[in-house]
């Protein structure tokens, strides 16, 4: 891939650079200079900083930040907080901050082969109207240090509670796949918020040991969006489901039309579900298949 927009920025002659940074003084000011194509190099080793961007990349010409596992963006408030659209994100560590990597109106972006963990709220959030991301072949545990029932892996949209001006979050047609999330994920593994539609929850694994079961998180997917397809996933170990669907009332929107199968469950309480379909009043009813 990478050699490949190399290859893209010669033939149109336009020159795209790699930036290698070593210190938090470089990453805000990489951050800020880079444009499409270009490739942000981290030297392993811990980055202290808030880090954020709005420069995007386009379709032909993404923007990559990458570094080795060793090089750890920690101690944010944000660990990465992505406002932009086009990114590559690759192999590098976020740790220590109030959330992982923030996704907020972020648009194709790849999430890959990154680890996320000793965060406090949640891992990773796509969150007003991010749509079309993937986040793929990542390592996600030990979130929630400080709100446990509040620590989730993956976060898809928003509460109807935290829409902006009462409007849906649409972060809409986001990939989940190959990932493993747990242990010691605080809140489900993926939680996926009314008002979401249409993503790809596949071929992930979880660890629920350590699940706190406050807050509802007492499963490794809440299913609240529409339109999912959540498909041969393997967990381990919840405090009651695998999988739940739900309704939010106060939404009026979300928990139907979803695709759920070919996931498998072990480690469940006797009164555990693999899939609980708690919803109520769907007219394009869940397809589930164990
Ligand atoms: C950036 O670092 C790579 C090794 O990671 C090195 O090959 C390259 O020469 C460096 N580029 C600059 C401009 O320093
Ligand atoms: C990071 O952002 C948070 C919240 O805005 C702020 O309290 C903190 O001081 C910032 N950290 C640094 C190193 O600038
Ligand atoms: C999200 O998109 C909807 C339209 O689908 C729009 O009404 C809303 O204002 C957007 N929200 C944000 C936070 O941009
Ligand atoms: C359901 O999801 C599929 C796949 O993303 C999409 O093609 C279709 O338009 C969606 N339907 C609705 C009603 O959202
Ligand atoms: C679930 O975890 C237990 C250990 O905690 C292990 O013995 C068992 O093999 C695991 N099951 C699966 C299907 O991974």
């Amino acid at each position: 891939m990478l050699k490949l927009i190399i290859i893209l920025c010669l033939i149109v002659s336009i020159s795209c650079k790699t930036i290698n940074v070593s210190t938090d003084k470089e990453l805000v000011s990489a951050l800020s200079d880079v444009s499409a194509g270009d490739t942000i190099e981290l030297a392993d080793g811990i980055y202290h900083n808030n880090y954020t961007t709005k420069i995007s990349g386009t379709a032909d010409k993404p923007i990559t930040l990458t570094g080795s596992r060793k090089a750890v963006l920690s101690e944010g408030h944000y660990g990465f907080w992505l406002q932009a659209d086009y990114w590559i994100l690759k192999g590098f560590t976020v740790s220590g901050g109030l959330k992982g990597i923030m996704l907020d109106g972020a648009n194709h972006n790849i999430l890959e082969d990154l680890e996320v963990h000793h965060i406090k709220d949640e891992g990773i959030h796509f969150r007003k109207n991010s749509s079309d991301n993937i986040l793929r072949k990542s390592y996600i545990h030990t979130t929630g240090l400080e709100r446990p029932g509040r620590g989730e892996g993956v976060y898809i949209g928003a509460a109807v509670t935290d829409w902006v001006d009462n409007k849906q979050d649409k972060s809409d047609r986001n990939q989940v796949l190959n990932n493993k999330i747990g242990p010691n994920v605080g809140g489900e593994s993926i939680d996926i918020k009314e008002g979401s539609c249409c993503g790809i929850i596949k071929n992930n694994v979880f660890d629920g040991t350590g699940m706190s079961g406050e807050h509802y998180a007492d499963s490794w997917i809440d299913v609240k969006g529409e339109n999912y397809t959540i498909e041969d996933n393997e967990g381990n170990h919840s405090v009651l489901d695998g999988i739940q669907i739900h309704q939010q009332a106060a939404a009026g929107i979300g928990g139907c039309a979803n695709r759920i199968i070919h996931d498998k469950c072990a480690g469940l309480p006797p009164k555990g579900k693999c899939v609980n379909d708690l919803s109520k009043t769907c007219t394009k009813h869940n397809i589930i298949e164990e």
